[in-house]
């Protein structure tokens, strides 16, 4: 897998820091409100557990599974869940985990979804936030962010191309030829 990237954008070290900062921001902010963590499958899954781990306060865990672009490079901006969350969440505090914000289509989506549920709030925590694509007319941004990153095709650590190289554990960026032509 290794020899399909151009290069490491974030080794392994880093993102472990980097998330086990966010665990403590976020035990931090959210003392004694057992938040609810919902994990957007399948991309955030590493990120999330990591994330999960390094909190160390009370949390309820939940999943949810989206669709945004499949196996294009593009997004379409078309949301829908394909699995919902297991237990309710009216008057919860609610964190969604992602791991990427791109066009934005998703989280805005998501946070209006869950928000109208009753949830007592709502924030983002997004590992890395690619700001330079965001699409015209979102305005959603994440309470917490990882990394921000350029206009690169980024896999590895939950994220993927075509299904494949979720399983790195760092982040890398993708040769151009891998994605061309397909
Ligand atoms: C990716 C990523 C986010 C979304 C971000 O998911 O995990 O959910 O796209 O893009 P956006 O900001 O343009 O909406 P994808 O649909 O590729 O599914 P996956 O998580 O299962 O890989």
């Amino acid at each position: 897998m290794r020899n399909d990237l151009a290069k490491i954008l974030l080794g392994e070290e880093e993102i472990q820091k980097r998330v086990r900062e966010l665990g403590a921001e976020l035990a931090r902010d959210y003392v004694g409100l057992e938040p609810t963590l919902v994990c957007i499958l399948k991309g955030a899954v590493m990120f999330y557990a990591d994330l999960c781990r390094a909190i160390p306060i009370q949390v309820n865990m939940d999943f949810m599974a989206v669709s945004s672009y499949g196996n294009r490079t593009k997004s379409s901006g078309e949301v829908e869940i394909r699995k919902d969350l297991s237990r309710p969440i009216d008057g919860r505090h609610v964190i969604i985990v992602e791991d990427i914000m791109d066009s934005g289509f998703t989280l805005s989506y998501l946070s209006r979804v869950l928000a109208s549920r009753g949830a007592a709030s709502v924030k983002i925590c997004t590992l890395l936030d690619k700001p330079e694509r965001r699409a015209p007319g979102i305005t959603v941004k994440a309470d917490y962010f990882g990394f921000t990153i350029g206009n690169e095709f980024v896999v590895g650590y939950g994220l993927d191309y075509a299904e494949r190289y979720r399983n790195l554990p760092y982040i890398g960026v993708l040769r151009p030829e891998i994605y061309e032509n397909n």
